[in-house]
């Protein structure tokens, strides 16, 4: 995923939109009744419609499971990770309305994205813009599927518990932490990759967030260990501050995280607040309390000042900087409040009202097909399309879908866990087999005699690999 130093860096062209195309308070625009699950249920299936359009990846020639791109590939302007989140929306989707439309596309994608043997949503093809959120965003998405009990996958595929696990222990391995500011993740998974300096709060906000809901899912402590060491660096770090601010994040070897990146996006806060509402759901403890009340009260001052979410450092009065990657943020933001409403019951009449009167906003930037705008505030459809429009479709559906929460709040269950009917099939050694990133196996005697064909092999990938990579700087994105 892109973070701040992106915007910081990146060579922003800003036009000034042309907002005049139509005009969604004279009647032409999207129909939905918000106190009529019915009709929540029937506009949640066209906006579910109008966003598969934008996957092609099913078709002849294309990739499963991502939608057109990676940037520089020409086929598109989507990063891998934004799929994933996607399927994410998708698995919600069928939580939320029932409809099994596209439960086999979301299952196909997942498993295929998951790249098997490993299943750990590490493939080779997008190790150049891999980082741990990236990753994540995937894993989340498994374990998404599990807490809601999407249909299980093929018997003999992973299940998704396992996936999530997967993901999980990739990233709780040694090799993706050190020492430097005295713990958290990386952004990027290579040390290769541009942005591998950064420890933000995204990668470690997504590896909190995916703790939190394993330790809740299965009640093992290692993962509630790793999820409150995890938090407690982003509070140490002060990421999080004592507003509950929440910052994008700093760098490692240039000053030991201590100069800290303000700029504050919302899809950060959405992965901390579900994941701290998990940790409170399972612990019980005023810790997660507290942090959940603190990051609601601060979360709804700041990205929905009236009532109406922006994203605030992007979406700017007099001007549009946010780029493809954060048109899709809303989405997130609407879907992780949803299910804290559930996992932490008083925060429910609070969530839901702002979720309310954003979601009208959400539902007039939308023209009658089900084609939706990233400005909420402007009342019709904003026509921007350059920046999306799966991000924007993504939101739109997750705002509408997320407000079944309410009307029927016995048939919208909250998150399972193994306790509680949750049957997913986990693996506490899922994601150990050989990656990318690994080292080659050590040489034993026997394969002395091959070791020159080896090290040639492996040089020229290595290579390879370089030249690749080098070849992706020109997005200067990261
Ligand atoms: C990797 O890229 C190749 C070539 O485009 C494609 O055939 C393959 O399906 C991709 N694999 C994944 C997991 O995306
Ligand atoms: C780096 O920052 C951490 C706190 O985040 C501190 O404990 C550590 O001593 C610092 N290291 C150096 C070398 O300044
Ligand atoms: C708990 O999780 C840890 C970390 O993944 C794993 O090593 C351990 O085997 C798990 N314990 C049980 C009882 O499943």
């Amino acid at each position: 995923m892109l973070s701040n130093t992106g915007i910081a860096q990146q060579c922003v062209v800003s036009l000034l939109l042309l907002f005049s195309l139509y005009d969604g308070a004279n009647g032409q625009g999207f129909k939905v009744d918000l106190n009529s699950p019915k009709s929540i249920v029937e506009a949640s299936k066209v906006l579910a419609k109008k966003l598969i359009s934008y996957y092609k990846g099913d078709q002849p020639g294309e990739i499963l499971g991502i939608l057109p791109g990676p940037p520089d590939s020409g086929r598109g302007p989507y990063y891998w990770w934004q799929a994933g989140a996607m399927w994410q929306t998708y698995v919600d989707y069928w939580h939320y309305t029932r409809d099994d439309t596209y439960v086999k596309q979301t299952t196909d994608a997942i498993l295929f994205q998951a790249d098997p043997p490993k299943n750990a949503f590490m493939p080779v093809n997008w190790t150049s813009s891999l980082g741990n959120d990236d990753q994540a965003f995937w894993g989340m998405a498994a374990m998404l599927a599990a807490e809601v009990k999407f249909p299980d996958p093929p018997a003999d595929k992973p299940g998704w518990l396992e996936l999530a696990m997967a993901t999980f222990n990739t990233q709780a391995a040694p090799d993706r932490h050190d020492e430097l500011c005295n713990g958290g993740l990386h952004w990027q998974i290579s040390q290769y990759n541009i942005g591998y300096d950064y420890k933000n709060t995204i990668a470690n906000g997504c590896f909190f967030n995916l703790g939190a809901r394993l330790a809740r899912y299965t009640g093992n402590q290692s993962y509630a260990d790793w999820a409150e060491k995890t938090w407690d660096w982003l509070i140490g770090v002060q990421y999080i501050d004592e507003d509950w601010n929440v910052y994008d994040g700093g760098y490692g070897q240039r000053d030991n995280c201590t100069v800290v990146t303000k700029s504050q996006f919302s899809a950060n806060v959405a992965v901390l607040i579900h994941g701290a509402a998990m940790m409170y759901s399972h612990t019980k403890e005023e810790k997660w309390k507290k942090a959940v009340d603190g990051l609601l009260d601060r979360c709804i001052e700041f990205f929905f000042p009236k009532g109406i979410m922006i994203e605030r450092p992007c979406e700017l009065e007099d001007e549009m900087k946010c780029n493809v990657d954060q048109h899709s943020f809303k989405g997130y933001m609407h879907r992780a409040l949803a299910t804290v409403a559930q996992l932490a019951p008083h925060t429910h009449d609070k969530i839901y009202k702002v979720l309310k009167t954003s979601t009208e906003a959400a539902v007039k930037s939308c023209l009658p097909d089900g084609t939706c705008g990233f400005r909420w505030t402007l009342g019709k459809y904003d026509g921007d399309v350059d920046r999306g429009p799966a991000g924007q479709a993504m939101s739109a559906l997750a705002a509408v879908m997320t407000m079944l929460i309410d009307v029927d709040p016995s048939k919208i269950g909250a998150p399972v866990t193994a306790d509680t009917g949750g049957t997913s099939k986990g693996n506490p050694d899922a994601g150990s087999l050989p990656g990318p990133f690994d080292p080659p196996p050590p040489l034993t005697g026997k394969d002395r005699a091959g070791a020159g064909v080896i090290t040639t092999v492996i040089l020229g990938t290595l290579i390879g690999a370089l030249v690749w990579m080098g070849l992706d700087l020109w997005e200067g994105e990261k």
